[in-house]
């Protein structure tokens, strides 16, 4: 099978296509066929070996597992020992990263329970881009941050995965909603629905006087302390991600008593079957940039590290037209 393969820490540009044997599924695995997959904060962290703190988790030197991709829309093609849950043909979704990984060939051996049945209506692209940054904006709003309607909501990070599924989820509720980033996604991002859209670079949303009930943070950058003051007296912060020494601080002042500060764990594919029918109707779907072809992903890696993306980008299987 064709696969991109990542045997050092580096530019993205160093990837490789290369034609590696195809992996045999185990016990309760089930082997896909990739028809579509995406571009994610993991991919940049793990291709390019930074932030380095994260080479703990990938591989202190280079990385253990060489085939970067951790979300995919394709078909079933074998079963491993014991997988029951899946046919060969089903069409299925998901988010790899608690053990498939790899997406970024033609070929992957999953876990059966890490797939979803792909909702009827969506095509293998319009599903791919959806299960991490959806889940993620999901469980950030409506989960542990308990949004309610008409609650003022601002999103930091705004114009990527996350901040696109989570503009969606807070309309559905009437919330007005902010959102802060940069470039020429504020246009978009203007066009997607924010009620009123800030530059990063320019502005800092915690020094604007603007009180939210909610925050939801895809990139944090700041202190608890700067961050609360744009909470209101019962206002949330929740973060996803961002600055690993930020995150740390963040863990620590929610030891300490900032109890509305909080981080969240990604519980991966937990809400995508609830979710189905609003993502059949079409009434929640993902911001694609693509979809690309399979040989162009180490320039994608690099459009999505320097943030040059609005929403997911999203990329056909190999050979796939
Ligand atoms: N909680 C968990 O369990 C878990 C699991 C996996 C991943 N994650 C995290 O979840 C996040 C995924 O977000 P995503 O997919 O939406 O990422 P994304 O597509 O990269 O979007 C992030 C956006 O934030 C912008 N940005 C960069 N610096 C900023 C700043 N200082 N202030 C405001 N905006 C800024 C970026 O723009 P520019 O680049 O143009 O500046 C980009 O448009 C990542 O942080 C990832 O590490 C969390």
């Amino acid at each position: 099978m064709k696969a991109i393969v990542c045997e050092r820490y580096g530019a993205p540009e160093q990837l490789q296509l290369r034609e590696l044997p195809a992996p045999v599924p185990k016990d309760r695995q089930v082997l896909v066929r990739v028809h579509a997959t995406t571009v994610n904060d993991y991919d940049w962290s793990m291709v390019t070996g930074s932030p380095r703190i994260y080479r703990l988790i990938f591989g202190l030197f280079l990385p253990r597992r060489p085939i970067p991709g951790m979300e995919l829309a394709g078909k079933v093609v074998a079963l491993g020992p014991n997988a029951t849950r899946w046919r060969v043909g089903d069409a299925v979704y998901g988010d790899t990263s608690n053990g498939g990984l790899g997406t970024f060939a033609e070929l992957v051996a999953v876990p059966e329970d890490e797939l979803r049945r792909i909702p009827p209506g969506l095509t293998f692209v319009e599903a791919a881009a959806l299960p991490h940054a959806l889940e993620l904006a999901y469980q950030a709003l409506v989960g542990v941050g308990q949004l309610k309607a008409g609650e003022r909501v601002l999103i930091n990070g705004a114009g990527g995965g996350v901040g696109t599924f989570a503009l969606q989820l807070a309309k559905r509720q009437g919330c007005p909603v902010w959102g802060v980033d940069t470039g020429a996604k504020l246009q978009t991002m203007t066009t997607m629905g924010f009620d009123r859209v800030i530059d990063y670079k320019q502005d800092d949303f915690t020094q604007l006087g603007e009180r939210f009930d909610l925050v939801v943070d895809a990139k944090t950058k700041r202190s608890a302390k700067e961050l609360a003051r744009a909470l209101t007296p019962s206002g949330r912060y929740i973060t996803v991600g961002g600055d690993p020494g930020r995150l740390i601080s963040l863990m620590f002042a929610r030891w300490f008593g900032a109890k509305r500060m909080h981080i969240l764990m990604l519980k991966s594919n937990k809400n995508l079957d609830e979710l189905a029918p609003l993502l059949s109707s079409g009434a929640l779907k993902a911001v694609i940039d693509g979809p690309y072809d399979f040989h162009e992903l180490p320039r994608l890696i690099r459009r999505f590290g320097e943030g040059l993306h609005t929403g997911k980008v999203a990329v056909r299987g190999v050979d796939v037209p």
